[in-house]
This record gives C-alpha cells, sequence and structure tokens, in this order.
C-alpha cells in the first residue's frame, strides 16, 4: 500500500475505487505482499529445505489457499473442516499436518483415511484412539507428539501456548512415556516430534530456548524424529515500534540445533505468510463528539474483526485520502455494534476527518476474515484479491436473506 498524489493505493488500485465499487467493509488482499512473504520466507530458510505448512486457521479464505498452494506450501489444520478445505484447494495431502487437542473420532477416521503427512497428538488418550482406529483399518498410522516445552514465548498471554498451565501438547514425562509406548505399537508410527509456543512472537530468543528443550528431550530419549515440526508463531510488526521476528536468527539457531539432529523441519506459518496482505476497507458512518473524544462510527464492527475487542490487538488505521492536516485530538474508531469492546483503536492526533470518508484498517490478512461472524446479523464482507490492476472477488458478501 502506498500513497500516490494523497491517495491510498492497494498495488495499482486506488482505495476509493474499491469502496465505489465493491461497498464497505471489504477485506482486500495484495497478490504481490502474498508472493513477497512466501519467496522470503522459503528463501529465509533454504538451507535446510523445510517443509512449510500454511496454517489455514489464519485465513480460510479457498481462493487464498489455492494461490499459496501455487508455492508449493502445505497446510496446518485443526478440525475437519480445515482438513476439507485444504484438500479441496489442492493441497497435497502428504503435505498435510493436523493439530489440535480436541480431534474427535469423526476427525481422526477422516484424517486417517485421506492418508495426510501427520496427525500431530496432544494426549495418551489421543493416541490409544488413533491405535483403535489403525488397528480397525489395518493401516500404519503416521503420527507427532506435541511436546509442551515450558517455554515463554513472550507474547499475548491470549496467544501464548507452550508454557506448563497451557492446554496444549504434554510435558516431558508423559513425552517419554508416549515414545515408549509408541515403540510397541504395531500401527502407530511415530515420525514428528512437535511443538507450538505461541503466536506474535517477534523475539528469537524463545524459540532459541524452545529448542535446547527439544534437544535434551532427544537426547534423553535417544529417538530419531523423521520429523521436528515447530509450529508458527512468527510475528510481524503491527506499528513502527516493532520488527517483525528476524528469520535470520531464527534461522541460526534452527540450523545449529540440526547440527546434531539430522531431522526435516516443519514450519506452520500464519500470520507471517498472510497478516500484512489484508486490509479492511470501511466507510465512516458518523463522527460524534463526547467530551474530548471524537468517536469515528465505522461501517466495519468487532464481527468483522475481533482482534482488537478479544485481544486489545491494535491496527494501524489509514485515510484513503490524505488532507496533511493533523489535528491533536482523540479519536476513538469505533464499530456499530452493541458492545463497547466494539472499539478498533484510539489515537491521540489523526487528519481532520468527515462522515462518509473512507479509511482502512492495515495487517488484517491473518485472524481476521477467519475470525469473524455474524454478530448482530451483520452480514460478512466482500474478499477481494488484487493483481496490478486487477480485482477478483475470491468470496462474495453476504447477504441478510443468507442469514434470515
Ligand atoms: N500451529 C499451531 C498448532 C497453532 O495453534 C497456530 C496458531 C499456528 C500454527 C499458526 O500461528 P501463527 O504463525 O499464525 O502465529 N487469533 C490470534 C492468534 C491465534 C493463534 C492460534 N494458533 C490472533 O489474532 O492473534
Amino acid at each position: 500500500m502506498k500513497y500516490l498524489n494523497n491517495r491510498l493505493k492497494i498495488e495499482k488500485i486506488n482505495v476509493d475505487n474499491i469502496a465505489k465499487m465493491f461497498g464497505t467493509p471489504s477485506y482486500c488482499y495484495s497478490y504481490s505482499q502474498l508472493k513477497k512473504n512466501i519467496l522470503d520466507f522459503q528463501k529465509s530458510f533454504k538451507s535446510f529445505s523445510p517443509l512449510v505448512c500454511f496454517s489455514v486457521k489464519s485465513n480460510s479464505n479457498i481462493n487464498l489457499i489455492k494461490e499459496i498452494q501455487k508455492f508449493g506450501l502445505g497446510a496446518d489444520v485443526v478440525s475437519k473442516g480445515e482438513l476439507m478445505l485444504a484438500l479441496k484447494a489442492g493441497i497435497n495431502p502428504k503435505k498435510i499436518v493436523f493439530s489440535g487437542v480436541g480431534k474427535t473420532i469423526e476427525e481422526l477416521n477422516y484424517a486417517i483415511d485421506e492418508n495426510i503427512l501427520l496427525i500431530n497428538a496432544e494426549s495418551k488418550s489421543e493416541i490409544k484412539e488413533i491405535e483403535k482406529i489403525a488397528n480397525k483399518k489395518k493401516k500404519k498410522v503416521k503420527i507427532g507428539i506435541r511436546l509442551n516445552p515450558n517455554t515463554d514465548a513472550k507474547t499475548l498471554n491470549q496467544i501464548s501456548t507452550g508454557k506448563k498451565e497451557n492446554k496444549f501438547g504434554v510435558n516431558n514425562k508423559t513425552f517419554v512415556e508416549i515414545v515408549k509406548y509408541c515403540k510397541n505399537s504395531k500401527n502407530i508410527d511415530l515420525k514428528c516430534l512437535s511443538v507450538h509456543i505461541g503466536s506474535q512472537i517477534l523475539d528469537h530468543k524463545p524459540y532459541q530456548k524452545m529448542l535446547k528443550v527439544l534437544e535434551k528431550i532427544i537426547n534423553k530419549i535417544n529417538y530419531h524424529f523423521e520429523f521436528i515440526d515447530l509450529g508458527g508463531g512468527m510475528g510481524i510488526p503491527y506499528d513502527n515500534k516493532h520488527k517483525k521476528l528476524s528469520y535470520k536468527n531464527y534461522n541460526f539457531a534452527i540450523k545449529k540445533f540440526l547440527k546434531k539432529n539430522n531431522s526435516k523441519i516443519i514450519f506452520e506459518p500464519g500470520r507471517a505468510i498472510v497478516g500484512n496482505t489484508g486490509t479492511l476497507i470501511a466507510k465512516i458512518i458518523y463522527i460524534k463528539k463526547s467530551g474530548s473524544k471524537n468517536f469515528i462510527i465505522l461501517d466495519a464492527a468487532m464481527n468483522d474483526l475481533m482482534r482488537p475487542a478479544l485481544y486489545g490487538a491494535t491496527h494501524k488505521i489509514l485515510p484513503s485520502k490524505k488532507r496533511g492536516n493533523v489535528i491533536k485530538k482523540t479519536y476513538e474508531f469505533v464499530g456499530p455494534i452493541c458492545e463497547s469492546t466494539d472499539k478498533f483503536v484510539t489515537l491521540k492526533k489523526f487528519q481532520n476527518l468527515k462522515e462518509k470518508d473512507i479509511v482502512v484498517i492495515c495487517d488484517v490478512g491473518a485472524y481476521g476474515m477467519s475470525l469473524s461472524s455474524n454478530y448482530n446479523i451483520r452480514p460478512k464482507p466482500v474478499e477481494l484479491l488484487i493483481k496490478g490492476s486487477k480485482i477478483k472477488i475470491i468470496k462474495k458478501r453476504q447477504k441478510h436473506k443468507d442469514l434470515m
């Protein structure tokens, strides 16, 4: 995105024109940013050619996943629905890993029938369930075990997953017991050690710590894992104060780990692939003054983008037209939903705004549309993919009649 003659453009198209043509609120993705993110990721870790499995929960638009698949990526899925979607998008089942603490028997059956690369199990009970199905089908099933490395990812508490108080994975003791159990199982083929310590991680040090934990436990059990699945979590900057996770430092730590452990690395990035590709275009419905505050009431709301209400996450907001006159006032950007948490951001200065102005909420490609809902019977926005000067509708705007 950039301004040209004070008009904001996504690739070669004016944001105002997109708003006029497709209405608001609209999710809009940039293909060139998507391509850049994927190539950058692949290049940064190319010395050990990892299998990169896109985390479908971050963005479940099938047309976007079809584009991602063309770069050779696999998928990380957490439900039968996501697995069906990944397969429908053309992702090779041999590149699909299935994570999650609560896979149902139906989901396990489906994953086993589709011959996916790995089911990453998260408890003893799950492994027994997989074994029962495998025995019934007389089929050897490839699995991973998700270790909870008790490592603080130094990210928001709500998206931290690798500490012992979190529900994810198994502790060291259980891990060792499960490895022993699997060694003696006829139809369980233990191939992978998996971890995922959290999301939006900006510092490589938690990853370094996590790798040390893995090294220690692998030495202890003396078992060769064909795959080490390091999960996702690579963070991106949502403001000018932060920088994205340094792939260089992470790469360095992994290479060090691989010197002693010769396994194929799997990554499950979501945000790092799609986060900064997406914007939510919204229109100002009303401006309401109350005391020292100016409420900027948008036609986008927490049902369209839930991250601020759910995690206190902040996203940059940009005007589609630059007016150049920054005014020091309190601007609170809110949606029309009947909840006080339906608020995007409070800013102490912004340019002068008028009703019917168009603004864009930045970096919403990950966990934007995928977390959206129909709360207040609000139809979900259209999703658009921009490639240069071309716009493609990759999901139609819902209609009220769809919701009756
Ligand atoms: N692998 C596993 C097992 C996961 O649980 C997740 C995300 C990922 C991979 C992908 O993580 P990423 O690379 O995107 O950080 N809704 C929150 C994020 C929740 C992440 C859940 N798990 C947000 O909006 O920030």
